[in-house]
């Protein structure tokens, strides 16, 4: 299941909390989907306001809206660091854990994740779960040629497996691979997943965000609440 706001509005204000986090100068991860799209709108009325930075997006998607909104983009190769990054998540646990990747650019939102100093994630209260697996299915980014046989080694590893699917077809990731969802009724491990899925053959990557989490700013009433790793 797909959760989708109905309005994304209730979520501005976790939104402009992390764009007030960003400091002059700042290299700035840009995170794929509707609450990080937010964020970039809160970044770049700050920019109209004379704020200097740099943002990295994680997907094209985003670097589209980035430059509708004129915020200056740089590239990987042109940077030595991501001083914050701001993203959204599909399911997030006690433990700051997460699952990524159901707007599909979950291996350039690691990639940028990674290399952040911070990284900062925007949700609603809805994405937040007691376990990962309680409501989403595990996006796993998979080269084209290997799909059949990654599907089957998910089966294995107790998955039910979807290929997910375009308009036209098999969806395709901006780095020319498609995705598998691999739904698990409970993960107990999150960790040990991780590493038994990022270990098969033609898997680039998956959702699952162990440990990477600085922050979750989460949609509470009129504003937000913040959690922090601890
Ligand atoms: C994009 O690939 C995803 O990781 C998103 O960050 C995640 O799906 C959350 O998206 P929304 O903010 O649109 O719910």
């Amino acid at each position: 299941m797909l959760i989708r706001y109905a309005d994304m509005s209730d979520i501005w204000p976790a939104a402009v909390e992390a764009a007030d986090r960003v400091e002059p100068d700042m290299v700035v991860g840009l995170g794929t989907g509707r609450a990080a799209a937010m964020f970039v709108r809160a970044l770049a009325r700050r920019i109209e306001c004379g704020l200097t930075v740099r943002g990295v997006p994680t997907s094209v998607k985003t670097a589209e809206l980035a430059k509708e909104l004129s915020v200056p983009l740089t590239a990987l190769d042109e940077i030595d660091r991501i001083d914050i990054d701001v993203d959204g998540a599909d399911e997030v646990d006690p433990n700051l854990d997460l699952i990524k990747g159901h707007g599909g650019a979950l291996l350039r939102e690691r990639v940028v994740a990674s290399i952040s100093k911070v990284f900062v994630v925007i949700v609603g209260e809805e994405k937040l779960v007691p376990h990962l697996g309680a409501k989403m299915s595990v996006p796993v980014e998979v080269v084209p040629f290997a799909v059949p046989v990654v599907r089957a080694r998910l089966h294995d590893l107790g998955a039910a497996v979807e290929l997910r699917m375009g308009e036209d077809g098999p969806f395709e990731s901006d780095n020319g691979n498609q995705i598998l969802d691999a739904r698990w009724t409970r993960i107990d491990d999150p960790l040990e997943l991780e590493k038994r899925i990022d270990e098969l053959s033609g898997v680039v990557d998956s959702g699952l965000f162990i440990g990477m989490a600085d922050v979750v700013l989460v949609h509470h009433g009129d504003g937000f609440r913040e959690m922090k790793r601890s």
